[in-house]
């Protein structure tokens, strides 16, 4: 239909994509065969056949096993390319891509072998492609907030590389204040903050919370559950706060979109965006999201441009640049 072209075609930034999560099968196998790696499965198939999330956590237990083929700078390299020629393809403009450089640090890859090989993708698409990315580390909830900072002081070597960091993986048990101190060196370091607060997890407006008054995170990734408190809804739009919804991703996780959420936000004037999230694993890159969500809830045209608007007005761009989108 005419809004599933409007939907691939608007220029857009993407703010929520995960670059472990844009590992498709085909690549997969494809660096498994340059490093010599043995893989469980021999076709395509049988790899998606492996994708019946039901939540969270059986999401990433496939997410992190399948990153043993990335090894090298090659490998991220040709990860990021990838993923941001098919971004070009949907509308992307600009990319704030995450990372998650201890799901490969963990495993004995250099920190620089990843965001070095990041960093040439992203260079190469700006010229190629007229594409403008960044890279938000991301630290993952799971392992010790020792860990984390462990990783920050790392990236302190390639603070011009990394606009931002995040934090992700599994919520249940692993709080935002458990990386309260992370989160406020990295402020004094210059980085800019988001957090991960998932739609499936009970209790998640105490997080939601936490992160919009205690951390004083710049945006919030998914946290569509904050309709559950229209003070705080409040709250995060006269902040300015962005939220980065992911509605394919949402109907993997929690079997629907959280469409009527992201609808409540968007009417309530929230800085409320559209994205990926881990589109290889999902089956859906952004203009994806973007028609989904549009069939879901009976968007109208000038509702998807309004999401698009939202996408320039909630990132990290320079005021300039930003405003050159608008
Ligand atoms: N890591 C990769 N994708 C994620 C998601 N959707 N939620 C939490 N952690 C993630
Ligand atoms: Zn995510």
């Amino acid at each position: 239909t005419d809004l599933a072209a409007l939907a691939h075609g608007l220029p857009k930034a993407e703010l929520h994509l995960h670059l472990e999560g844009t590992l498709e099968p085909e690549l997969k196998f494809a660096l498994a065969e340059r490093n010599g790696i043995e893989l469980a499965e021999t076709t395509v198939e049988q790899v998606r056949a492996t994708y019946d999330f039901t939540d969270l956590t059986s999401f990433l237990a496939v997410y992190y096993p399948a990153m043993q083929v990335l090894q090298t700078a090659d490998d991220f390299h040709d990860l990021a390319w990838a993923y941001l020629q098919k971004a070009a393809s949907q509308g992307v403009v600009h990319a704030e891509m995450f990372f998650d450089p201890q799901a490969h640090t963990s495993r004995g890859v250099p920190f620089s072998e990843v965001i070095g090989g990041y960093r040439r993708a992203i260079v190469r698409a700006e010229r190629e492609l007229g594409v403008s990315g960044e890279l938000i580390l991301c630290f993952l909830r799971d392992f010790s907030a020792e860990y984390a900072m462990a990783t920050l002081m790392e990236a302190l070597a390639y603070k011009p590389w990394i606009l931002g960091v995040g934090l992700d993986s599994d919520e249940r048990g692993n709080p935002p204040e458990k990386f309260a101190a992370v989160f406020a060196r990295a402020r004094q370091e210059g980085f800019l903050l988001t957090m991960h607060c998932d739609i499936d997890q009970v209790g998640s407006i105490d997080n939601i919370r936490t992160v919009l008054t205690g951390i004083a995170v710049d945006r919030i990734d998914h946290g569509t559950n904050i309709v559950e408190d229209p003070s705080l809804v409040a709250l995060a739009i006269e902040k300015g706060i962005g939220f980065t919804t992911c509605p394919v991703s949402n109907s993997f996780v929690t079997e629907q979109m959280k469409a009527d959420e992201i609808v409540q936000l968007l009417r309530a004037g929230a800085k409320v965006t559209v994205n990926s999230d881990d589109p290889a694993y999902f089956g859906g890159y952004v203009g994806d999201n973007y028609a989904a969500l549009a069939a879901q809830a009976s968007l109208s045209a000038a509702d998807l441009v309004q999401l698009a608007r939202n996408s320039f007005e909630a990132s990290w761009l320079t005021p300039a640049r930003r405003d050159a989108y608008l």
